[in-house]
């Protein structure tokens, strides 16, 4: 494993903190930081909303302190308006509060399935499209470039029947991308059959710029194989750092052939309660509370007593029932 170097900014061993909507927001990569995570991408952010000043989508792309470096990820199709987001926050004029840092990279995003995103022509739909990629990448390299911001591509295998991310990651290399993620699944496949490893090592002949392999890792030993079996030069992390950002710390203790000792239940639970309180804290009680939810039950998974205690999060109204819930759970194992 080794480190992946975009200019000045360095992914440590090459692993980062893939960009999941709803979950890797501020609060989760803190946490993952804390553990070793040295490299995020934010949630996906509308670059079509960013044209209208909306303060949610500002809040999305916001670069704090502390949450560096971090790429903000922007969907879209639109060439013009793609370039004018990149360009705004690149240039931090489209910061949420005078705080704000620049981004690392603008990262495109080239493999969401969900229908609604994919029917407008964005996400895994530009996957159809490689001299629409080249334009989008172009234009953004033209904005971001000038004030030092790498600009990367997230994609798929492609859609079934037609798996030409090789063709799409070299019109992205052309057009100036800096790194290429490669998710080894077609838009059809969503997330459930297994990643296809040779799609992903294809990419990894196909372009001279590093790849990053995604699908599936939920471990250091998972990480290993991937860039093993397909040469790739990093690997991103979803699925598998909801409820375990422990995960960051198990790689790289792999990368330093260190033991890994894997969190106690008490560890565990307290991580889940730090990780809620950033939630609260950012988002306010309500919408932290109900935010918190789903994570408390990632991290619970698994524990003997966690369905009791998840039934009793799902009904908790604020972050104390919640952070009672998780500690009696806890106690249980002292
Ligand atoms: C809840 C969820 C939200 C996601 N949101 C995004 C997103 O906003 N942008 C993106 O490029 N990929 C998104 N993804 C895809 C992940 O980044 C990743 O490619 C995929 O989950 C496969 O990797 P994994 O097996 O490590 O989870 C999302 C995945 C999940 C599960």
């Amino acid at each position: 494993m080794q480190d992946i170097r975009l200019g000045n900014t360095v992914i440590p061993n090459g692993v980062m903190l893939a960009p999941m909507a709803g979950a890797s927001d501020y609060a989760m990569r803190t946490v993952c930081r804390a553990h070793g995570a040295g490299y995020a991408v934010t949630e996906m952010v509308s670059a079509k909303a960013m044209m209208y000043g909306d303060r949610k989508t500002a809040a999305l792309a916001a670069v704090r302190d502390g949450d560096v470096p971090l790429a903000v990820q922007l969907f879209g199709h639109d060439p013009e308006t793609m370039a004018k987001a990149a360009g705004l926050t690149a240039s931090g004029e489209y910061a949420f509060s005078s705080s704000d840092h620049a981004p690392a990279a603008i990262d495109i995003n080239m493999g969401c399935p969900a229908p609604k995103i994919v029917k407008n022509g964005d996400g895994a739909a530009l996957m159809k499209d490689t001299a629409l990629i080249e334009r989008i990448v172009s234009a953004c390299v033209r904005a971001a470039e000038p004030h030092g911001v790498h600009v990367t591509v997230k994609m798929r295998a492609g859609w079934n029947g037609c798996r030409n991310a090789p063709e799409a990651a070299r019109a992205a290399e052309a057009a100036g991308a800096s790194l290429i993620v490669i998710h080894g699944r077609t838009r059809e496949q969503m997330y459930a059959p297994p990643v296809d490893l040779s799609v992903i090592a294809d990419v990894k002949r196909a372009v001279g710029v590093p790849v990053v392999g995604n699908g599936d890792i939920a471990s250091a030993a998972d990480a290993a194989r991937m860039i093993d079996v397909t040469g790739c030069d990093g690997v991103a992390i979803g699925r598998g750092a909801l409820g375990n950002p422990w995960i960051f710390r198990e790689i790289g203790a792999f990368a330093r052939n260190e033991e890994y000792t894997p969190p106690t239940v008490r560890e565990r639970c307290l991580t889940a309660i730090s990780h809620a309180r950033l939630l609260v804290a950012d988002k306010g009680e309500r919408v932290g509370v109900f935010e918190a939810r789903k994570h408390f039950a990632w991290y619970i998974h698994g524990i003997e007593g966690a369905p009791a205690c998840r039934d009793r999060i799902m009904r908790s109204a604020t972050l104390s029932d919640m952070e009672a819930a998780v500690l009696e759970l806890a106690e249980r194992y002292e």
